[in-house]
């Protein structure tokens, strides 16, 4: 790869290489994204290719304003172009049908295209620049956590990209909040840091969740509507386990502080006792927590390998911004279990619980029922 460039200076270099069929990397609110030409078959290809990501998985595509997305789509209801405007820039992403010029192998063979305006100003500079739209995945290796840093990129894709644009750390740090608007209903695709509520708001209806979100995708009899959501994702290589108790997922994390202390301790407990036999056999193991919880897992006492902290409990938008950069060091920290606290799924709680779920493959362990 010839080049990581930081801020502004890179955008011109980036059009360039985008222009002759080439990849980039660049940086978004959301994760970092691997771009090429959204309209070049080819471009598309060598994304996929670069990512070891199977081709029936669509690509977003980025555009720098709203006036760009008419030559993209064959149909663009007000609704769409409402939550364009309340939106845009931003992170959420709008599946709407597609037009001819957009190619299949963009699209993963659907009829449907994926748009999204990210905001990010090297980012929009660079789109602009270009002058097309910008097919992006995630800069990852197919399965692997997001990008949140421009090191994250180059760890994955040294060698098989062109150019990394560096922004430094995003601020969100998961993808952005998808929405079908494509068919009659308009359908939450994933959560992200627009919340449904606040579509359902702009929209001035009810907007349904796509039930492979809630099933973790995965499961028989449910096909998810983004052909993403059916690979296992953010994966971490060590084993994942989410604990929490039976209580705090019925009264949905709504408790008073009392009861709330009662299920930190039943969970802080259970954790430490799985860290304490997993190191007894010598297995190396790391525990996810958040600031209000951290005394709970004293190293000297429980023997785990790592305790992390992810962020406060109560500020979502604080766990989403470290979750992927937690779990690669993990990796790099070369652990073989991680045991982390759920928490709750309100408002952008959605978007981490969703991640946090997958990267552990469903797997949720309740201290109250062990
Ligand atoms: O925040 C983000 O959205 C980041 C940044 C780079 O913009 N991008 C991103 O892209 O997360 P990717 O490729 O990792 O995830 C795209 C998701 C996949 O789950 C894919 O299946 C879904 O969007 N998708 C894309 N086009 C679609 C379509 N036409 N219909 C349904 N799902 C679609
Ligand atoms: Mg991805």
């Amino acid at each position: 790869m010839k080049t990581i460039v930081k801020g502004m200076e890179g955008v011109q270099e980036a059009a360039e290489i985008i222009k002759n069929g080439g990849l980039v990397a660049f940086p978004t609110e959301t994760v970092y994204g691997l771009g090429g030409n959204a309209l070049d078959p080819e471009a598309s290809r060598k994304i996929y290719a670069a990512k070891g990501r199977p081709s029936d998985n669509p690509l977003i595509v980025h555009v720098s304003c709203i006036a760009e997305v008419d030559p993209l789509v064959s149909v663009l209801p007000e609704s769409a172009e409402k939550l364009m405007e309340t939106f845009w820039p931003g992170p959420l992403t709008i599946i709407l049908p597609k037009s001819e010029i957009v190619p299949y192998e963009t699209t993963g063979g659907l009829e449907t295209v994926a748009i999204r305006c990210p905001e990010n100003r090297v980012t929009l500079s660079f789109i602009k620049a270009s002058g097309l739209p910008i097919a992006g995945p995630s800069a990852n290796t197919s399965g692997k956590p997001s990008p949140t840093e421009a090191t994250h990129v180059l760890h994955d894709l040294n060698g098989k990209i062109d150019m990394i644009l560096d922004d430094g750390p995003v601020g969100i740090g998961v993808e952005s909040t998808i929405i079908d608007m494509s068919g009659e209903v308009p359908t939450l695709l994933r959560p992200g840091a627009v919340t449904v509520e606040e579509l359902s708001e702009a929209l001035g209806r009810t907007v349904e969740i796509d039930p492979a979100i809630v099933a973790g995708g995965v499961n028989e009899g449910i096909h998810p509507k983004a052909p993403g959501m059916k690979y296992r994702h953010y994966a971490p290589n060590a084993k994942m386990a989410l604990v929490t108790t039976k209580f705090l997922k019925k009264r949905d994390y709504e408790v008073s502080e009392e009861e709330r202390l009662q299920a930190d301790r039943l969970i802080s407990d259970y954790i430490n006792e799985l860290v304490k036999k997993d190191e007894e056999s010598g297995l190396r193991t790391g525990i996810i927590c958040c600031d209000e919880t951290k005394d709970l897992y004293d190293m000297s006492q429980t023997g785990a390998s790592y305790v992390k902290i992810i962020g406060h409990r109560n500020e979502p938008l604080s766990m989403t911004h470290e979750l992927f950069r937690v779990l690669r060091e993990f990796d790099d920290d070369k652990v073989d279990r991680i045991y982390a606290e759920s928490y709750s799924d309100r408002g952008v709680g959605f978007a981490l619980m969703n991640r946090m779920r997958k990267a552990a493959g469903m797997t949720e362990l309740l201290a109250d029922e062990k």
